[in-house]
Formats: C-alpha cells, structure tokens, sequence
C-alpha cells in the first residue's frame, strides 16, 4: 500500500501546450472557488475568458489575478445575474463587443442551500431553481444562438456536482438541481450535435480550497450530519474518497481544458465525473 504520508499533495501547475490558444470562453461564478479555478485554467491554456459573476467585487479581482499572473492574457469581468433574463443578454452584449466570437461556455455560476426536508424553506429551493437550473438554461441559450448562428460548432460545460448523480442527505434543492443540470445538458448535447456543438457535464467531488459554499454554516450541517466536528469535516470527506486526496479547482479545470479541446472532438452528452474516486459512474 502506498504510504500517503510520503506523498507531497500540492499539485503542481497544469502546463497547457496552448490548447485553447485564441479561444472565446466565458465561465459563470468565476469570481470565487471552482469558476475561478476554471478562468484561471482556461487563460493559462490561451483563452480569452469573460469572468461571470453577481459579484462585482469578486469578478473584478479574480480577472486582476489572473491579469497579474498572466499581464497578456485577455479577460474580462462581466457582472451579471444568470437568473435575470435582461442581465444575461447585457452580459452576452458586452462579451461580444469585445471579442466578437465565443466558443465555449462554463455553467458553474451554483448555490448550495443546505438543510432536513422537514425545515425547507421554500424561498430557498425556489431560488436554488432559478441559478442552478434557469441560469444554466438561460447562459447555455444565448450561446447556443450564437454559437449555431456563426457556424464554428463550440463548448457548453454545466458544472454540476456529485450529487447530481448520488443524492446527499439534507441537500434537497442541490440534488434536484445538479441532477437537473446533467440531464440538461445531455438534452442540448442531442439538439446542438449537428451544429458542431458539444454539451458534457462535470461533476466535481468536494473543493474545498476558496469555495464559498464550503462556508461555516454549511460545515457545521455536514458535522451534524455525521456527528463529527467542524474541523473535521474536510479531513473527513478526504478519507471517504479512492485517493484520499483533495481535489482543487486546478483538477476541475484540466477537466475543462481537456473537454473545450479538440482531442474530446468526438465526446458529447457525457458525464465526467472528477472526485478522488467517490462516484463510480455505470
Ligand atoms: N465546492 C464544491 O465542493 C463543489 C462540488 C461540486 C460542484 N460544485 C459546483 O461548482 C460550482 C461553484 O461552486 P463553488 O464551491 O466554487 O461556489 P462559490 O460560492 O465559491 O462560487 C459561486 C460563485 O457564483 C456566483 N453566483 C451565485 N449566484 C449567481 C448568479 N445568480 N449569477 C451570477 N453569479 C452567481 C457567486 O457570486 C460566486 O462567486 C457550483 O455550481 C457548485 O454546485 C461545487
């Protein structure tokens, strides 16, 4: 057996041969955790990425990050609100004013509320339903108008989760939506195949690293849930995994990378499933 206490766990930067050199790509939530990974991903292998995101503040310098690592790479805030019909078109507007073609999009813009059946509230499954649902629909919409309309064929990626495919406990409004997202996406992936377009869905394990959803309160329901303590909660959900290893945004973004590539020319309407080994998909 491997001695994992021998194993250095920070993974080294992907290098990308360019892969995406050129490229238009815009990711939703890309101003924190996983969407911020996957920006950062997308501009180390050559893309031009409009970072999407509610939150100004956070797209704003999630964009001078990556501008500070990369001072060539081409990047953009886009403040939008994915649920908001109005919000998405300004959003696609300004993308296409500056860059004027798109060949993939990133769905990752999700929110997580946690809780018992017994004590949902309804405003926040109704809300869940509107980002993680209507907000991938209305995202993954406009691109496929524009993406049929210019003839290049492109990318949509719902970021859905492991969740979608085996159910959390008290997780309602997430498991019905990430489920939702991957079925969604295979949907697309048979209407938009003769346009040159391919739909996957990833489904994440649990990235911890940066991830607002991963916010004390939520901590403290996964406690609850296995009678454990908060501080060993991450600790916990490592063990459970084939690998016992974290996974970080960088892991989720090689994922991307590989799929908005021409070497997965021929894969569409599946499901990638990227978690240390927990979900085995059949
Ligand atoms: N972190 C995990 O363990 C994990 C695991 C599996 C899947 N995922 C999925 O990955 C995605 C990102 O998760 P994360 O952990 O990085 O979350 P996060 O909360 O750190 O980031 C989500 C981002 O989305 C933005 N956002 C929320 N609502 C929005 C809206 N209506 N319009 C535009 N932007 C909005 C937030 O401002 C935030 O910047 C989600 O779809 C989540 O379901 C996360």
């Amino acid at each position: 057996m491997i001695d994992r206490s021998q194993i250095s766990e920070e993974t080294p930067r992907t290098v990308y041969s360019d892969d995406l050199k050129d490229k238009v790509a815009i990711v939703t939530g890309a101003g924190s955790g996983i969407g911020k990974g996957l920006a950062v991903g997308l501009a180390r292998a050559g893309a031009k990425v409009a970072l999407v995101d509610l939150d100004e503040k956070a797209a704003n310098e999630a964009s001078e990050e990556i501008n500070v690592e990369m001072p060539s790479a081409d990047v953009m805030p886009v403040i939008c609100n994915v649920a908001e019909e109005d919000s998405v078109a300004d959003a696609y507007e300004k993308i296409m004013a500056k860059w004027d073609r798109l060949d993939a999009l990133v769905n990752a813009a999700g929110i997580a509320p946690a809780g018992p059946l017994v004590d949902i509230d309804v405003k926040k499954w109704r809300l869940a339903l509107e980002v993680n649902l209507t907000g991938y629909l209305l995202m993954a919409q406009a691109a496929a108008r524009i993406m049929i309309d210019r003839e290049r064929g492109g990318n949509i990626i719902n970021i859905s989760s492991k969740s979608g495919l085996q159910a959390s406990k008290n997780n309602t409004p997430y498991n019905a939506t990430k489920a939702g997202e991957i079925h969604m996406a295979r949907g697309w992936a048979l209407e938009l195949g003769e346009y040159g377009i391919r739909v996957n869905s990833i489904c994440p394990g649990n990235v911890f690293k940066g991830s607002k959803i991963w916010n004390p309160e939520y901590i403290k329901i996964c406690a609850a849930k296995y009678k454990i303590k908060p501080e060993e909660v991450i600790p916990f959900y490592i063990s459970r995994t084939a690998l016992k290893r974290e996974i970080i945004g960088q892991d989720i973004a090689d994922s991307v990378v590989f799929l908005c590539s021409e070497k997965a020319r021929v894969i569409t309407g599946q499901t990638l499933v990227v978690d240390s080994g927990q979900v085995m998909v059949r």
